[in-house]
């Protein structure tokens, strides 16, 4: 962890992306400058990303939309601290996490960053209540406190804390993914196609509670390729061959 990003104001960058972000002064929890991936097929150079520029402030519902093979998932997986880029600069909370190593990125993930995937990646040995208990247990010094069980009850959970993944419905596995992602309280959520494995009644549920999330102040980020999300997005990003426009 080096460089802090430009302060608000003071570079081209910066007053471009404020626009950008419609205005809004609140924080800027990830930027991505120039930031290229590259990846090596033989002799083939794969480029899966090429020169993105993002900035998400505090508090945003961001729906970023791609076609299938555009950087999606390249992107969440740089922007979510899983992979590095091979060129440009990637800033969490204004610090450049660009170089850093394994175990930095795992411990700023714990902290900072909730994921809500399309195929949930539920532990299906434990509880829904277990299940929501582990990223608090492998941060070691996050609150425990109940917070657990709080934030599954805030789901409407509060009768299915006890059952298996393979004991709930599609919708209730993915409020138990998302109360694993809200629990450490993060600074932003990123979301891959949390829809994706749902039918439309329990998609619109999730997007739902995204959204009610997004009202009580949280940053949230959903990258798919179903046009019919955005409907929930304060604002949209679109992603072409590795291409991000707005
Ligand atoms: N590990 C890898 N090695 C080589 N090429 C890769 C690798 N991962 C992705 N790519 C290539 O990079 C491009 C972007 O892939 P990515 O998985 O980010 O797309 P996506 O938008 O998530 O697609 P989908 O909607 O199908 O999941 C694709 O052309 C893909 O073939
Ligand atoms: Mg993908």
């Amino acid at each position: 962890m080096k460089t802090p990003a430009p302060k608000e104001g003071k570079g081209e960058s910066e007053r471009s992306s404020t626009s950008r972000a419609g205005g809004s002064g609140s924080k800027e929890v990830l930027r991505l400058d120039e930031v290229s991936k590259i990846y090596k097929m033989g002799t083939v150079d794969v480029k899966a990303l090429d020169r993105a520029n993002l900035v998400i402030r505090k508090g945003e519902l961001v729906v970023i939309i791609g076609p299938s093979g555009s950087g999606k998932s390249t992107l969440l997986h740089i922007m979510g601290l899983l992979d590095t880029p091979t060129k440009g600069h990637r800033y969490i909370d204004g610090i450049d996490t660009t170089n850093i190593n394994e175990a930095q990125q795992a411990r700023i993930r714990g902290h900072k960053i909730g994921f809500v995937f399309q195929r949930f990646n539920l532990i299906p040995s434990l509880t829904a209540l277990q299940n929501v208990e582990l990223p608090i247990i492998l941060c070691g010094s996050c609150e425990r406190n109940g917070k657990a069980r709080k934030t599954l009850e805030s789901l409407g959970m509060s009768n299915r804390l006890d059952h298996y993944p393979s004991q709930l419905s599609g919708g209730q596995v993915q409020r138990v993914a998302i109360a694993r992602a809200l629990v450490n309280e993060p600074e932003i959520i990123l979301a891959d196609e949390p829809t994706g494995n749902l039918d439309s009644k329990t998609g619109k549920e999730v997007l739902e509670i995204l959204s009610d999330l997004h009202k009580q102040g949280r940053t949230i980020i959903i990258i798919t390729h179903d046009e019919s999300i955005t409907r929930i997005a304060q604002r949209v990003v679109r992603i072409n061959d590795g291409h991000i426009e707005e």
